[in-house]
């Protein structure tokens, strides 16, 4: 099923206007994947044309370490890549240089639209999670650069495949970005320096909280009868353990993250409440989707110290959507309302007021601006940069605290990590006509979560 949009082919294309498309991308050499020349122009490719990764090719584009241009786009549906390509085409100006032939549509458009960068290029994968380690896979074999949203796999054996793809892209000497921007936030830069200074004495204990009504694709009601179940999965893919990880993991990773950084560890061990408590939206509709509403995580790290993380999805219900890092001498602000948005803060003691307050930030660049700029950077510099690592750490501690919720069981990190359940094994061979990862029974309700009776697996 897999088409360039435009039948002609790109060569055919070349030799009829005489090589003049050609022209207007700088001639380069390139040198084991690596770009030297402050000068070249580095191209890109969007895999997954949605609403992040719409927005990474702008950043992408509008990076301050040198010229990028955008040549080609794939995607498995084609109203997705077309409101992707006029957005970007409407505010990326010459620089989103994607004719009909160089956008690609299947399961193996990611590969067509590869095939067009050279390397040392850039592509940029922002499917849902499950396909990201199929289309790191070949980026690494297209000696690529990459930029992947996060979260980065979905379960322990994808986690493990992805640790074994990423030696092979250090070795190789790629750059690759991860999509976890409260690294480049300069407010928690600024906040991880202070609390390693001692500002707020040693971390006795942290707390995030991401609580709010319905976001994204994470509650579903039944599949319409026009749509594959796998079309539907796919573009619902918060609802869908195999294909996101959940709204846990897709959610709530970026609390996870920070904190766990500004502790400079991961935790050993969770355990976890959490459970559904509406099994309808408020138009009497039945949610088939696998998700949770409510989550309530421990994770325990080695010195002891706990980390508590709150998730709920219920309309109406009191929202907070901020992080807080307690330490023997004072609290921090981490995140005040969002993933990662400022201002961050440091206070004396544990009363937040204005009184107490001892540093506040005030960088209000954009952490998603700065990721890109640092990643450019680093290609044209040849610096070593490989985020792939953390984001496979990040990602496993949220599919830890997504796994102790939905089996009740307390679960390690090493335990996660050697979890023997693939959720999606069939993931790189799907076809538009495959059946999905999970199947609905008769009455259109995907399997859930069943804490305390299935214990080693999530459904
Ligand atoms: N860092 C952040 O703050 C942030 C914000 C939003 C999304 N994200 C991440 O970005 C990713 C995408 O999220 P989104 O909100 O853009 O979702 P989206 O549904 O808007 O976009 C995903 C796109 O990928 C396409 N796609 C699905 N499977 C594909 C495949 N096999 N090959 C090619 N294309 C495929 C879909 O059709 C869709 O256009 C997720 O991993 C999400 O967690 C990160």
């Amino acid at each position: 099923m897999s088409k360039a949009k435009n039948l002609t082919s790109r060569r055919q294309f070349l030799q009829a206007t005489g090589g003049l498309a050609v022209g207007s991308i700088m001639p380069r050499i390139a040198n084991a994947g690596y770009h030297n020349d402050v000068n070249d122009e580095i191209r890109v490719a969007l895999v997954g044309c949605g609403g992040r990764g719409s927005g990474a090719a702008l950043n992408a584009i509008k990076n301050t370490s040198g010229p990028c241009r955008l040549v080609a786009m794939a995607d498995v549906f084609e109203d997705r890549l077309d409101a992707s390509f006029s957005s970007l085409a409407a505010s990326g100006g010459d620089a989103v240089d994607v004719p009909d032939d160089r956008k690609f549509l299947g399961f193996d458009a990611y590969k067509q639209a590869m095939d067009e960068l050279r390397p040392g290029d850039v592509v940029i994968l922002t499917t849902p999670p499950a396909f990201r380690w199929v289309h790191y896979s070949y980026a690494i074999e297209k000696k690529l650069n990459v930029f992947m949203e996060k979260p980065v796999t979905v379960d322990g054996p994808s986690s493990r495949k992805m640790l074994e793809l990423n030696k092979k892209a250090i070795a190789a000497g790629l750059k690759v970005g991860v999509g976890l921007m409260s690294r480049h936030t300069i407010g928690l830069q600024e906040l991880h320096a202070r609390i390693q200074d001692g500002e707020i004495g040693d971390i006795t204990m942290m707390r995030g909280y991401r609580m709010h009504g319905p976001a994204a694709t994470s509650q579903s009601t039944k599949k319409p009868p026009t749509m594959t179940d796998l079309e539907y999965q796919i573009r619902r893919f918060h609802s869908f353990i195999w294909a996101s990880g959940g709204c846990f993991n897709d959610f709530y990773i970026h609390h996870i993250d920070h904190l766990c950084w500004m502790k400079n560890a991961w935790p050993i061990k969770a355990q976890a409440l959490g459970g559904k408590h509406y099994k309808e939206n408020r138009n009497g509709e039945a949610f088939v989707d696998q998700n949770f509403d409510s989550y309530a995580v421990e994770y325990t790290f080695e010195d002891g110290t706990k980390f508590l993380f709150d998730g709920r999805i219920v309309d109406g219900a009191w929202g907070h959507f901020s992080s807080y890092v307690h330490g023997t001498k004072g609290v921090a602000i981490a995140a005040r309302a969002g993933d990662f948005s400022g201002p961050q803060a440091t206070h004396k003691g544990h009363v937040i007021s204005s009184e107490t307050e001892i540093w506040r930030s005030k960088d209000r660049s954009n952490p998603y601006q700065n990721e890109w700029n640092v990643l450019v950077q680093k290609i044209r510099d040849n610096e070593p940069h490989n985020e792939v690592e953390t984001g496979i750490n990040a990602t496993l501690t949220s599919t830890m605290g997504r796994f102790a919720a939905h089996t009740g069981q307390e679960v390690t990190f090493d335990q996660m990590l050697n979890h023997d359940v693939e959720l999606a094994p069939q993931v790189a061979d799907l076809m538009y006509s495959s059946d999905a990862p999970v199947m609905p029974d008769e009455d259109g309700f995907y399997p859930v979560p069943k804490p305390g009776i299935l214990t080693d697996r999530e459904y």
